[in-house]
């Protein structure tokens, strides 16, 4: 997919995980920004884990679906979460569906390889019960510099199955019954409240059973998506804030 005018993008930050690729149009104004990084932090990741063990605790099938996935660091936190914390349960969450329209950072995301900084790796023990060599190997020692190189290993890499799409024209594809949807931070990169309500309105007609999703911080700067989804219909689930169901 082919997303014009670009005439410039930049990696402010060689970090794989902490991504701030920045991307403009021809006059100079940002369509978007990558900014992603490991569990990010306007999201409660343990209640959010509480919340999917109690939503899904009859469904034999659960869609975790990803949308503006940036380079993969949020849902392979999810995975990384759901591994961790569901046993031999983990299976019926796998594959994660994560789709985003930069097929620049698309590519990134199938890469095999991230680079992490001292953070990422501490963020990520701290989630996973030091862990973090169940996902990634580190292929040579990095004290001394800045970013650490990390092999993502097989199996996890293929939990996630990454693809180009925008989410305005990709709802079809969104399954209706037992999914959990995120599309965070990235609300304000749509053009209007009009165009953010078509689409509220659209993933709305698309979930039938079991459906939730989830938003960020940067979802309610600047415009308050949590009142589109509210003037829509939707109801925000009483254990944990960002996250919104069928009303
Ligand atoms: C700031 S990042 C958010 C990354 C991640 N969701 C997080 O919260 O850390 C916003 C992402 O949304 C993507 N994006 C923007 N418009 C989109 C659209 N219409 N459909 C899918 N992805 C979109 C951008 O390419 C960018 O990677």
């Amino acid at each position: 997919m082919k997303i014009s005018p670009i005439m410039s993008n930049s990696y402010n930050n060689v970090s794989f995980s902490s991504c701030a690729r920045i991307v403009k149009n021809k006059s100079g104004s940002i369509i978007y920004r990558n900014t992603t990084t490991f569990f990010r932090n306007d999201l409660d990741w343990n209640s959010l884990c509480m919340y999917i063990k109690d939503k899904y605790k009859n469904a034999n099938k659960v869609n975790l679906v990803c949308y503006a996935c940036s380079d993969g660091s949020e849902p392979m936190s999810l995975a990384m979460l759901i591994k961790e914390n569901f046993g031999n349960d983990f299976q019926k969450f796998f594959p994660i569906v994560a789709k985003d329209v930069d097929d620049v950072i698309i590519r990134r995301a199938k890469s095999c390889f991230v680079n992490m900084d001292i953070e990422d790796i501490r963020t990520i023990n701290n989630y996973t019960n030091n862990n973090i060599r169940n996902y990634f190997k580190f292929p040579r020692k990095a004290l001394g510099i800045e970013f650490i190189p990390a092999l993502i290993n097989p199996w996890f890499k293929k939990g996630i199955n990454y693809s180009v799409a925008d989410i305005k024209k990709d709802c079809s594809n969104i399954p209706s019954d037992n999914t959990l949807l995120f599309f965070r931070n990235v609300w304000p990169y749509l053009a209007d409240d009009s165009e953010r309500m078509k689409l509220i309105k659209k993933i709305k007609s698309q979930f039938s059973k079991n459906c939730a999703i989830v938003i960020g911080n940067f979802d309610n700067k600047n415009i308050s998506t949590h009142n589109l989804l509210l003037d829509a219909g939707l109801k925000e689930s009483g254990l944990l804030k960002n996250v919104y169901e069928l009303g």
